[in-house]
């Protein structure tokens, strides 16, 4: 195993570390053997047949990307990229990852000759209002994300954006909006095409949470200076390690079946994701949808009735040590962690010696915050493990582009094969379709008169406010 590769630590979820009654025995896992290859042969098979693209991402070819990326960090002073859900999470956990915290201010005066990025997913009105504030609009340039090319949310903060850009300027550049959308069935690409905008596509039968290797996460990465092919080489490391047929040496089947057994034997519906790092935060909110949207499913692919899915939670530690620990620790038995470890940092920092008569203080003279966090970790795995709770770790040898590739395809696979013991599509997402049709409805939209009447109908009791 190579120092770049992260590796999956499953120690503390197997019987032999943390008992009987909670650990799982490995002759259970082998016992899956056969489901095992039964999904390995459908998702290869899938693969083959062009129905799961996602997983031929590493191998694009970015020459395009990166010369729009060039000429956008040539050309303008900040970056605005509008979407909502899988088109906003993947870019915005890949700077989150990738750059340091308060990227924007850092960059001031320095000359690099990179554009500030901002994220807008949401449709709050103060925020937007405070966005539209700050930023020179004249020097700044959109990238709206839609795979849909329809969304409600998006598409009402480009038309914010692009008339307060009017009305800035006098008039809105064609350069000045990159489209990143659907190549064939898209508003979004229709109004590209009228008003002259650059577009990039996501492929057909990419779905929004599974697209963050594509244009979709790709294109502001590269225009902050992140090796975006670096980051898909650590996809296509990933790629060769999760195509092992052998669950024993394949970490994404492993994880998605460790989880399986977990909930379906044990009751633990709960899945907390935490991460010993300020800069994977938002990885794991990425992860929570892909997890969430994915696998939380009505119906089975037979059609059955099923209610699948585990809910996923997002921690931090150590601030979360704090806070939700002492439920993980001593709670109902219904959960399991995942616990990411960053085994080094980009920066060192010590902790002075200083208050040397004092027991309680001076022991953390001399050590680092590096040493620190590294420690609170490893007790919080030991005592939950020595609870009878189980964890794993995702231990990462240092967050770089490749590292970041590597956990976005891990999770997609484990996700996909998690889909396949569940026997439900984890491709779909009927239930976020259905909020989306009845925002249509209650905005008036044309054709969803039906859907409005739905909701009108529905008349609360009083009673029921206090
Ligand atoms: O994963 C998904 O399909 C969703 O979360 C979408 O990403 C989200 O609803 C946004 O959709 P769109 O990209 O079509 O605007």
């Amino acid at each position: 195993m190579k120092q770049t590769e992260v590796r999956l630590d499953f120690n503390f979820m197997m019987k032999e570390q943390i008992g009987d009654d909670s650990g799982i025995d490995p002759g259970d896992v082998d016992f899956y053997s056969d489901s095992v290859r039964t999904i390995h042969d459908e998702l290869t098979g899938k693969r083959r047949s062009g129905e799961l693209p996602f997983l031929d991402l590493p191998y694009q070819d970015t020459s395009h990307i990166k010369s729009i990326a060039k000429d956008i960090s040539q050309t303008y002073e900040n970056l605005l990229l509008i979407g909502i859900g899988g088109s906003a999470l993947g870019p915005l956990s890949i700077h989150n990852a990738l750059h340091p915290q308060y990227y924007n201010q850092l960059l001031a005066g320095k000359g690099t000759g990179r554009p500030r990025l901002y994220f807008l997913d949401n449709v709050d009105p103060d925020e937007t209002t405070a966005l539209l504030e700050i930023l020179d609009l004249k020097k700044t340039v959109i990238v709206v994300v839609t795979k849909s090319g329809g969304t409600a949310e998006t598409m009402a903060s480009f038309l914010v954006f692009k008339e307060a850009i009017k009305k800035a300027g006098g008039k809105i550049e064609p350069s000045q909006v990159i489209a990143i959308t659907d190549p064939v069935k898209s508003d979004l690409l229709k109004i590209a095409r009228q008003d002259g905008y650059r577009t990039l596509e996501i492929p057909p039968g990419v779905g929004g949470r599974f697209s963050v290797l594509t244009p979709v996460g790709l294109l502001s990465a590269a225009v902050s200076g992140i090796n975006i092919d670096d980051m898909l080489a650590g996809a296509a490391l990933m790629d060769k390690r999760c195509s092992d047929p052998d669950i024993w040496q394949n970490p994404a089947y492993m994880k998605g079946l460790l989880e399986y057994m977990f909930q379906t034997r044990q009751g633990r519906h709960i899945s907390v994701m935490m991460a010993y790092s300020e800069a994977l935060g938002t990885i794991i909110d990425w992860f929570v949808q892909l997890w969430a949207e994915s696998l939380g499913k009505k119906h089975g692919i037979d059609g059955r009735t099923v209610f699948t899915g585990q809910t996923p939670v997002k921690a931090i530690g150590a601030t979360d040590q704090h806070s939700q620990l002492q439920l993980y620790m001593e709670g109902p038995h219904d959960k399991t962690i995942t616990f990411l470890r960053v085994n080094k940092f980009n920066t060192t920092v010590s902790i002075p010696e200083d208050f040397r008569d004092m027991e309680g203080i001076s022991y953390l003279g001399g050590h680092t915050l590096n040493e620190l966090i590294l420690a609170e970790q490893k007790a919080t795995e030991v005592a939950l493990a020595r609870n009878g709770r189980p964890s794993c770790r995702i231990d990462i040898p240092v967050i770089t582009p490749s590292v970041i590739g590597q956990l976005f395809y891990l999770f997609e696979v484990q996700t996909a094969f998690a889909g396949g013991l569940y026997r439900i599509n984890a491709f779909d997402q009927p239930g976020v379709e259905e909020g989306k049709k009845l925002t249509f409805a209650m905005m008036g939209r044309k054709g969803f008169e039906d859907k409005k009447k739905e909701v009108d109908s529905i008349k609360k009791d009083d009673r029921y406010v206090i």
